[in-house]
């Protein structure tokens, strides 16, 4: 579908004037036709072969232990073990609450305070919870391979509190804030905010969190460096996240589109699965921490001398 292939390059994002957040109102249209094109094409209910979880981790491992860059993805699903809602689904925050007021420049222009009310809530829930074996898996594999970043689009900064240092945050970070003012940012902890809205420190402008809202666009340097290192990768794996907010949901297909192997933790299939060569169905609480053991298991029996080799070594010379 060669006219697809425009949006998933990193040049439709990165050449155009601004690469925006999609909107919900005017992108969504877009978003549902790239998800059934994407389902038509890779004929995801065709022949996917249906391996059990554990033989396709073993099948998995080969391909992580000799691949030099390794990328995540990460979405609001590897949160939500710790306690963090969600945005769809279900139980998810845009279902209760009504995106367009809380999370465009529009709803913070129109009102502030409640905005701030939002995001104040939103600190307190986050300030209470701690990374889970997912988080703390990846800030592992830091130490564990050559070359490995984490991209994500949440803003809770769990990564960071799980030990990650190589992270790119697409859609900034909740414990910074922005005056509307200077353009200065400053990081701020605490919970609950004495005032809302709060105030710069410095000129007594209005602050507004420093996070991506729909209709913004994204921080160019990090957008380009993300692209960058997906481009580079020949392992990505995307974890927990519905894969259809661009341009983050672009980000596994460029890699793709360059030769990167696309393994998929969800909870249920997205657009992203009929790419993935991989896809594990279940808690990425859980799926990573397996991944990780038999990583370990094999890298073991890699660097432990084979019984046989150790048996020559070991026996006597012949004269
Ligand atoms: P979503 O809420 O859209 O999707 C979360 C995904 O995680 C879903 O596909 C779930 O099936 C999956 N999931 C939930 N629990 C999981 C678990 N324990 N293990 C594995 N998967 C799980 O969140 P995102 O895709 O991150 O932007 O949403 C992208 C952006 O849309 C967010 O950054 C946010 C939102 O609007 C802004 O607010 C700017």
């Amino acid at each position: 579908m060669p006219f697809l292939q425009g949006f998933f390059s990193p040049n439709f994002y990165l050449k155009s004037p601004h690469f925006l957040l999609y909107q919900y109102e005017i992108l969504d249209v877009i978003q549902i036709f790239v998800f059934f094109a994407f389902f038509h094409e890779f004929n995801y209910h065709g022949n996917r072969k249906k391996m059990t979880q554990s033989t396709s981790i073993k099948k998995l491992i080969p391909h992580l232990l000799t691949a030099k860059r390794i990328v995540v993805l990460t979405g609001a699903g590897i949160s939500a073990e710790s306690g963090i809602p969600t945005f769809r689904g279900q139980e998810g925050l845009w279902k209760q609450y009504r995106a367009e007021e809380l999370a465009t420049p529009y709803g913070f222009i129109s009102n502030p305070r409640l905005v701030w009310e939002w995001y104040d809530w939103r600190r307190q829930l986050i300030a209470s919870k701690k990374p889970n074996p997912a988080h703390k898996t990846l800030a592992e594999w830091e130490n564990f391979f050559p070359s490995f970043h984490v991209i994500t689009q949440n803003i809770d900064g769990l990564h960071h509190m799980a030990g990650s240092h190589r992270i790119l945050e697409l859609h900034g970070n909740i414990w910074k804030m922005r005056c509307l003012d200077e353009g200065i940012v400053i990081e701020n902890r605490e919970t609950p905010l004495p005032e809302l809205p709060p105030h710069c420190p410095h000129c007594h402008g209005l602050l507004r969190p420093h996070v991506v809202w729909f209709g913004e666009s994204l921080d160019g340097t990090v957008l380009s460096e993300a692209f960058q290192l997906c481009q580079e990768c020949e392992v990505i794996i995307s974890v927990g996240t519905s894969g259809v907010v661009q341009p983050a949901a672009s980000l596994p297909v460029a890699a793709t589109q360059n030769g990167a192997l696309l393994v998929e933790i969800n909870f249920e299939p997205t657009p992203l699965t009929s790419l993935a060569q991989f896809s594990f169905l279940g808690k990425a609480g859980e799926i990573l921490p397996q991944i990780h053991q038999a990583l370990l298991e094999a890298h073991r029996k890699r660097t432990l001398p084979s019984k046989k080799s150790s048996a020559k070594k070991s026996s006597p010379q012949k004269k």
